[in-house]
């Protein structure tokens, strides 16, 4: 932390620590589409562009610093000046929300004996997990930086015995392989012939041991044909990009012809009735949450049963569901076709926040 800037690393640590702070967005409101949780809003662009406070000036806040956000930062800047300037003690975050796209935090539970922690990238809601039996661990869909991973692994004595995607990702850079390299670990994805680099494919009914458990595949296309979900002992789901907390993934962003996307939705009504015929109990872990996700350390997840009663979707018929789900499809992820051209390659650019910045649409609810 410099006099007046505070970079991501520290923030996240100041609001995982649950210090007191104030995140003060300056945005325009039409510039936001995705924010850090807590964050008050004020819409004063105009105004510092024209060097003033304006509605910042009258601004009540609570004890400790002053965190102002922006989109690169630049704009914030002048907020801090100008809020420094009336004594305030406020700082810039460093690079603003598009280097915020990279800050994470953790949650962690227990399933059937094994230790589960959520990786969470709060902005882009990207979710990824380490599943752990007798101190042997599997990453799956691994998006924060790779060393992440390995602070995560050391801390608690875990070994990786595997990192695992459950489809090729159009909307984040899998740090899968750079991680599987990093550990000398075994990297496994579902079998399709679009990753252009080893690794060891996985097949419907695939078993990934660790420790005393094991991960079993089951292959649910739709969202992409290879996309796959990993069931721990059907007390848990990790369904990648196939089943959010209330909504479905998308079949269109592989694009192809409306009759191409029509026989996607099929196959993705399929794979959703599939695992919405697991035990009601059955914990469901997607590969994203739809909004930013708070520094609270509360697993995000839901339960087979939960998802049955309340996702609408989910409950239609076929030819309804092929129809509905046509019928929504949002606008494109920002860059998603360069960043499935990366993850194909196996690749990352040397500033990833740059691909990656924007809010995240990978859901039909
Ligand atoms: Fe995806």
């Amino acid at each position: 932390m410099t006099a007046d800037r505070i970079s991501v690393a520290e923030l996240q640590e100041l609001l995982a620590a649950k210090r007191p702070v104030t995140v003060l967005d300056v945005r325009s409101a039409s510039d936001i589409d995705w924010e850090i949780p807590g964050a008050i809003q004020v819409d004063a662009y105009g105004d510092l562009q024209s060097g003033r406070l304006g509605p910042l000036a009258e601004l009540s806040l609570a004890q400790g610093p002053v965190v102002t956000v922006c989109g690169v930062g630049r704009t914030a800047a002048i907020a801090t000046h100008l809020l420094r300037t009336n004594g305030v003690e406020a700082l810039t975050l460093d690079g603003g929300m598009r280097s915020w796209s990279l800050a994470w935090n953790a949650a962690q539970t227990t399933i059937s004996g094994c230790q589960v922690v959520q990786v969470r990238r709060t902005g882009k809601g990207c979710l990824s997990y380490i599943v752990e039996s007798q101190s042997e661990a599997v990453v799956i869909d691994a998006s924060v930086d790779p060393s992440v991973y390995v602070r995560l692994l050391r801390d608690r004595g875990w070994r990786p015995v595997a990192v695992v995607d459950t489809h090729i990702h159009a909307d984040h850079l899998s740090r899968s392989r750079r991680l599987a390299d990093l550990e000398g670990t075994a990297l496994l994805l579902p079998t399709q012939d679009r990753a252009l680099y080893p690794f060891r494919p996985v097949a419907d009914g695939d078993r990934i041991v660790f420790g005393s458990m094991a991960l079993v595949a089951m292959h649910t296309p739709g969202h992409t044909e290879e996309s796959t979900t990993y069931l721990l002992d059907n007390t848990a789901s990790f369904t990648g990009d196939t089943l959010f907390l209330n909504s479905v993934g998308r079949p269109d962003l592989e694009g192809g012809t409306r009759q191409e996307l029509a026989s996607r939705a099929r196959l993705l009504h399929m794979s959703v009735s599939r695992l919405l015929q697991l035990p009601e109990a059955t914990q469901v872990f997607p590969g994203h949450a739809s909004q930013p996700i708070p520094f609270d350390g509360r697993m995000l997840g839901t339960t087979v049963g939960t998802i049955r009663n309340t996702l609408a979707l989910a409950r239609l018929e076929e030819v309804a569901f092929v129809h509905a789900v046509l019928a929504r499809i949002p606008p494109n992820p920002p860059n998603h076709s360069r960043i499935v051209e990366f993850n194909e390659r196996g690749e990352l650019p040397g500033d990833p926040s740059e691909l990656e910045a924007g809010a995240n649409r990978c859901a039909i609810a």
